[in-house]
């Protein structure tokens, strides 16, 4: 119950009392009111009003679903303080106050009218004018050095997501350890990031899927105070399970699973004693259903998803955040390793939006799906048994993966 509590007031403490006030009341419109309004009033009695004019019967129908869509923004972006709310609300209020003014006079009959009009109006001009200017509160959080510190590591820091990321956090002013196998891109990545970011950087070459890797790369960085650990490298093996090496699927094991425990138990104490850090898992929305053909890859980031879930709540109220990123496709390197079949990659996401979303996602949740897209397909599988999940999963992993694996 504490831990809710302070999980609760953590969240509450980002805004002012009265944007919170505007926050539950925009809960209120999106779970109860507009629900009651398009599902349960008959369509006779139902009206609606915009910019204060009044409109019924089906068009009201269409503009509760409206109404509906934005306060559910309304409330999606005051829970995530999201810099496009500081416009977007105070000029929406400024037209619900319009709106009554309007409203008011047209409808309410004599001077009662326009004294409702007037004062609804200003009331909701002034609620219009605390938003805009309260800018700086959606917009300016302080940099990730400030929260977290100057180092970060980032394991499968050679290629793809990894590679995005040490790029990012380069670009932010945070010095970057860079791991993986391949030891000459790493060097080559890291005098670049030198010459133009003026950051340090250490590049340390281990395979984290071999027995002692994680230890040898924790030996490497002993000297320093790791204040955000993006735990990143992994990889897929797609095929017939039974037609699968047991050496990889181990060594998959290792790689997607271990390395990430062994790094969160050796660096997040130290995150703890000091009462600031930041842990990125990259894990996948293969993660959120079983996949045939990609078994064990799902299972394993089934698991990076429930570790760095249950991590979240254990640590948060210790000033370390922990988020598991979940990105669908993406532009990288994986498919090949993988061995998936090759598709249209036009529609996969690149992994620079993959590294933007998580960073504006940490701190504020356990775990961000990077696009709306998949988040939609990893949320319709929970409203399914998840047999039948794996049946049409299964069906379209056969036809993506590469026949030589089948
Ligand atoms: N791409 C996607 O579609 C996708 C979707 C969802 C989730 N993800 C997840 O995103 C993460 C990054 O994948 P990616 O897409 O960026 O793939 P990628 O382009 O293949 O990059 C993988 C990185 O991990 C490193 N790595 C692989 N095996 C390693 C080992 N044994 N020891 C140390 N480092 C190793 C690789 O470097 P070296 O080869 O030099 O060692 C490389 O830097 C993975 O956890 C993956 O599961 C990817």
């Amino acid at each position: 119950m504490g831990r809710y509590r302070s999980w609760l007031r953590d969240r509450l403490s980002v805004r002012p009392w009265w944007m919170n006030l505007l926050m539950l009341f925009c809960a209120f419109i999106v779970f109860v009111y507009a629900p009651y309004d398009l599902f349960v009033k008959p369509v006779a009695r139902d009206h609606d009003v915009w910019m204060g004019m009044v409109f019924t019967d089906w068009v009201a129908k269409v503009g509760d679903v409206l109404h509906w869509i934005v306060y559910a923004f309304g409330l999606y972006g005051f829970w995530r303080m999201r810099p496009w709310m500081w416009p977007w609300a105070s000029l929406y209020v400024a037209q619900m106050a319009f709106g009554m003014l309007v409203w008011s006079i047209a409808f309410i009959p004599g001077t009662r009218g326009w004294v409702a009009g007037v004062l609804s109006g200003a009331a909701l001009a002034v609620v219009a004018a605390a938003l805009w200017r309260a800018r700086a509160r959606f917009q300016n959080r302080p940099t990730l050095a400030q929260r977290y510190g100057e180092w970060a590591l980032v394991t499968g820091a050679s290629a793809g997501i990894g590679l995005e990321y040490v790029r990012a956090l380069a670009a932010r002013g945070i010095s970057c350890v860079m791991c993986a196998r391949r030891e000459e891109r790493l060097e080559e990545l890291a005098a670049q990031l030198e010459r133009a970011h003026g950051i340090e950087t250490r590049v340390v070459a281990a395979d984290l899927a071999e027995p002692g890797g994680a230890e040898r790369l924790l030996a490497a960085v002993a000297d320093l105070d790791i204040d955000i650990l993006v735990s990143n490298a992994g990889a897929g093996y797609a095929g017939r399970f039974i037609r699968q090496d047991p050496n990889r699927l181990r060594q998959m094991v290792e790689l997607n699973c271990t390395a990430h425990v062994v790094l969160c138990a050796a660096l997040v104490p130290a995150m703890v004693s000091r009462r600031r850090g930041a842990v990125i898992v990259v894990g996948s929305v293969a993660g959120r259903q079983p996949l045939p053909f990609h078994a064990v890859y799902s299972a394993t980031k089934g698991f990076d998803l429930l570790f760095g879930e249950g991590l979240w709540a254990e640590v948060r109220d210790q000033g370390v955040d922990v988020l598991v990123v979940q990105p669908g496709p993406v532009k990288t390197e994986f498919e090949m390793v993988a061995g998936e079949a090759r598709k249209n990659r036009s529609a996969e996401e690149s992994a620079a939006n993959v590294v933007a979303v998580s960073l504006e996602a940490l701190g504020q949740s356990p775990s961000v799906v990077t696009t709306w897209f998949n988040w939609i397909r990893a949320n319709v599988n929970r409203l399914f048994p998840r047999s039948t999940i794996a049946f049409v999963a299964g069906d379209l992993m056969e036809a993506q993966t590469d026949t030589r694996y089948l």
